[in-house]
C-alpha cells in the first residue's frame, strides 16, 4: 500500500505520517516512511533523537552516491539511466517506531522535468519504492503533489489530505483535492486534524461535504501531541487520543497484526541502537 500525505505547512502531516508507519511496523507491516520535506523532521516522529535525526544526510545531498549513478566521463553530461535498488539498502534507516526511514531532502520541482542528476535520482528512486515495491509506503510531502511526477502518482493508492479548521488550511486542501483529480492517484480523502471542539468538527465536516471529498478521519486536538512538539520528547501512545484514532484510521486502510512485514528483504545498514532488531 503506497500512501502519501500533503497538506499546508503546519497542519499535522509529519505527525500523522510518523504515527501511521509506526503503527503498520507495530501490526507487522515494517513500513517505509519517506520524508519527502525541504525540511525533514519525520525522523522525530519516528522515534529517533534530534542529534540521530539530524545526522542523516538526505538523499538529494549525497554528492558522491549522485555522481556515481548519474556520472559520465564527459563534463556537463550525465545519465539519466541507472539502478536505484541498492539505495533503498544502503539509505533505508530502520527507527525505533520500527518503521524505516529515507530522507529524500530538497524535491522541489520534480514534476517540472528539472534534469539535474540530484533530482534525475530522487525521482528513479521514487518510482522505484512506489512503483516496483510491494510495500507499505508512507510518503510525507509538503503541500502539493508535484513531486510525486507523472508516472508515479497514479500508483500513489491513498492521498491523505490533511487540515485543521482554519480557513487558510483548508484553502490549501481544496487546491491539492483539485490537483489530485487530474493525477489519477487512486484514492483522495481528507483528515481533519488537531479538532478541538464541535465547531471546528463542524467546518471540516462541511468543507468536505461541499468539496465533495472523502472525510476520511477526524483527529481531535491532543495536548500530549502539542507537548511533545515543543519538548521534542516522546509521547505516551496509550493515553495518546490523536495517535488512537491514527491507528483506528490504519487499521481501516488494511493494517493486519502478525506475520511477515512486506519490507523485510531490505537490510538497514545503518541502525540504530534502540532500533528494533533484525528485519
Ligand atoms: N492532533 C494534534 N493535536 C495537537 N497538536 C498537534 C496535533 N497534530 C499535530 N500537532 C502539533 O502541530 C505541530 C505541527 O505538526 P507537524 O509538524 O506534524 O505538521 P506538518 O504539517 O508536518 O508541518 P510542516 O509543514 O512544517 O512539515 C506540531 O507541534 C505538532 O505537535
Ligand atoms: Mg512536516
Amino acid at each position: 500500500m503506497k500512501i502519501a500525505i500533503s497538506g499546508k505547512g503546519g497542519v499535522g502531516k509529519t505527525c500523522i505520517a510518523g504515527g501511521l508507519a509506526a503503527w503498520f511496523a507495530k501490526a507487522g507491516s515494517p513500513a517505509l516512511a519517506i520524508d519527502a520535506d525541504p525540511s525533514p523532521n519525520l525522523g522525530l516522529s519516528l522515534g529517533l533523537t534530534f542529534e540521530e535525526a539530524s545526522s542523516i544526510v538526505p538523499i538529494a545531498e549525497e554528492t558522491e552516491l549522485i555522481r556515481l549513478k548519474t556520472g559520465t566521463p564527459y563534463s556537463g553530461v550525465f545519465r539519466l539511466s541507472f539502478t536505484v535498488d541498492d539505495i533503498l539498502r544502503s539509505h533505508a534507516h530502520l527507527t525505533p517506531s520500527g518503521a524505516y526511514l529515507m530522507v529524500m531532502g530538497t524535491v522541489r520541482a520534480m514534476g517540472s522535468g528539472c534534469t539535474c542528476p540530484a533530482h534525475s535520482v530522487i525521482k528513479a528512486l521514487m518510482r522505484h519504492l512506489v512503483v516496483e515495491r510491494n510495500d507499505v509506503v508512507i510518503l510525507d510531502m509538503e503541500a502539493g503533489i508535484e513531486h510525486l511526477g507523472r508516472g508515479t502518482a497514479e500508483h500513489v493508492d491513498l492521498l491523505l489530505i490533511v487540515a485543521d479548521a482554519n480557513r487558510k488550511s483548508l484553502e490549501v486542501a481544496r487546491n491539492i483535492h483539485i490537483l489530485a483529480k487530474d493525477s489519477r492517484i487512486g484514492r483522495v480523502a481528507l483528515i481533519g486534524n488537531r479538532v478541538a471542539d464541535d465547531r471546528q468538527r463542524k467546518i471540516i465536516t462541511e468543507f468536505a461535504e461541499k468539496n465533495r471529498m472523502e472525510l476520511i478521519a477526524m483527529i481531535p486536538f491532543d495536548s500530549a501531541v502539542a507537548d511533545s512538539g515543543i519538548t521534542g520528547e516522546g509521547i505516551d501512545e496509550r493515553s495518546s487520543v490523536a495517535i488512537r484514532e491514527i491507528g483506528r484510521l490504519a487499521a481501516n486502510l488494511g493494517g493486519r497484526s502478525g506475520g511477515k512485514g512486506p519490507c523485510r528483504d531490505i537490510p538497514a545498514v545503518k541502525r540504530y541502537e534502540t532500533g528494533s532488531g533484525e528485519l
